[in-house]
């Protein structure tokens, strides 16, 4: 069968070519978009009587059939037709027969791709801003849990400071709500319509973009014909925002992957999302936490693929614009995989508090509190750190740690010290000592819960009223 497209070829067109030309294998995942985007095209040509009425209802009901088709299974896409949007075309032509041919009236691949891939990523980003709430509710659970979990805050991975470990898994909670604000913000360079640019200059038929932005509920309409067919900025942007939440997602699983090693032993993930070894029989993996950090390069490199098909890109579409699709694709399997399992990782990991407990005791986290002590008595902090880390040397060569000491032991290194000093010294003290907003004192992690559970609150109406819109 002839091409589309095939009236100015004498010739047929290379096999390799057609081969190498074809994104049907991929873009077939707009399928549902593309039927969407040409019910709203074909009702407006009615409306605006650009074709007759009863050949828009023909094309209605056959677009519907042809989505029928598609659901069973029934429809044999080929490469012959090169993409979704000709392959579909193709298919109700068939239906309906010649009359088919009168939707493309007005429009253009061009902003028929444009439109696509509007449609497709607006459902993704809400679908998305879910899953990061979902896996937001089960690190705030944990958190719940874990109000009175000391655990030893490290900075250069070496012990520094006695932390909550609910204050340790809320920094985890903020880094997602600024990728889910990201993605909310997104939205609305997501939400306009391209369709009406044409090719790139509009058309000659008096189409209504308005009507079609209504019937789609589109929030905006592209200014400009030639910025309508050769945006992909909102793309771009979908694959940075997905890549900050696979750094985050990454930093955790290392985090993950550390507290379970047999050195730490501070949690256990659950047997359901842990492997074992094909030879070494005592292994429990945690290979989901390590895949989520190993599938982050790929994101990246969709990000850097398609700002690189870009540059130096002239206006207005180029071929090289079909690569926006596949990076897209990928990067979307990857972060549903990785926000899907990372929620249900979380929620039933089990939390080791005593040896949390005890790697607390055994450490010198405490020591900033006692510099801090003798500065409150007076003694500038400079002076009182030279001090801390002459005690600090003394205990490791008396294989002591700072609660171990003797009031004279201490009194050895200044007079400034009284017995008051070992309530300092001791783990709830210190971690309530950082009573500032923000800090890691019980009440302010409590604070900090609730003023989260806040923010899920309103990130969890907005999935529901743009749920709503784009359904
Ligand atoms: N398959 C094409 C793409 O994904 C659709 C647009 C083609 N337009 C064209 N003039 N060849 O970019």
């Amino acid at each position: 069968m002839s091409k589309l497209w095939g009236g100015r070829f004498a010739k047929q067109t290379d096999q390799l070519v057609e081969e190498y030309t074809a994104s049907i294998t991929f873009d077939k995942e707009l399928v549902y978009e593309d039927i969407q985007g040409s019910l709203a095209h074909v009702k407006m040509l009615g409306k605006c009587g650009i074709i007759p009425q009863d050949d828009v209802d023909t094309i209605i009901e056959g677009l519907h059939k042809v989505r029928h088709m598609i659901d069973r299974g029934e429809v044999e896409f080929s490469i012959a037709d090169e993409d979704i949007h000709m392959n579909i075309e193709k298919t109700l032509t068939e239906k309906v027969g010649a009359v088919g041919g009168k939707l493309h009236t007005g429009r253009s691949r061009n902003d028929q791709v444009a439109l696509d891939m509007h449609l497709y990523l607006r459902k993704r980003v809400v679908e998305f801003v879910d899953y990061i709430v979902k896996l937001q509710e089960a690190l705030l659970d944990q958190a719940r849990a874990n109000t009175d979990t000391i655990f030893p805050g490290y900075t250069h991975l070496q012990r520094a400071q006695p932390i909550l470990f609910a204050h340790h898994l809320l920094a985890y909670v903020a880094m997602l709500q600024r990728d889910a604000e990201r993605l909310m913000d997104s939205y609305k360079r997501i939400d306009m319509l391209p369709l009406g640019a044409g090719a790139l200059a509009g058309t000659t038929f008096p189409i209504d973009r308005h009507f079609v932005a209504a019937e789609l509920n589109f929030g905006r309409i592209y200014d400009n014909s030639l910025d309508a067919v050769s945006d992909r900025d909102f793309i771009v942007e979908f694959l940075a925002n997905s890549s900050l939440i696979m750094a985050h997602l990454s930093r955790l699983s290392e985090e993950l992957v550390l507290w379970m090693s047999t050195e730490f032993d501070f949690v256990e993930l659950d047997d359901a999302f842990c492997t074992g070894s094909s030879i070494m029989p005592q292994k429990k993996n945690p290979d989901v936490a390590e895949l989520v950090r190993g599938k982050t390069g790929r994101v990246y490199g969709n990000l850097v693929g398609l700002l690189t098909v870009l540059k130096a890109l002239p206006l207005a579409y180029n071929k090289d614009m079909q690569e926006d699709k596949e990076g897209m694709f990928d990067t979307v399997r990857t972060l549903q995989g990785a926000l899907q399992l990372f929620a249900p990782m979380i929620a039933t990991m089990k939390v080791n508090k005593d040896v949390m407990r005890q790697a607390v005791n055994e450490d010198f986290s405490n020591a900033t509190d006692i510099a801090d002590y003798l500065a409150a008595k007076g003694l500038p902090f400079r002076k009182a750190h030279e001090v801390i880390g002459k005690i600090v040397l003394y205990c490791i060569e008396q294989k002591k740690y700072l609660l171990d000491l003797s009031l004279d032991e201490y009194l050895q290194f200044s007079k400034l010290f009284d017995e008051s000093i070992f309530q300092v010294l001791q783990p709830e003290s210190v971690v309530n000592a950082r009573n500032v907003f923000g800090g890691t004192a019980k009440n302010q992690v409590l604070q900090a819960i609730e003023r989260a559970d806040e923010q899920l609150r309103s990130a969890r109406d907005w999935v529901d009223h743009i749920a709503k819109i784009i359904r």
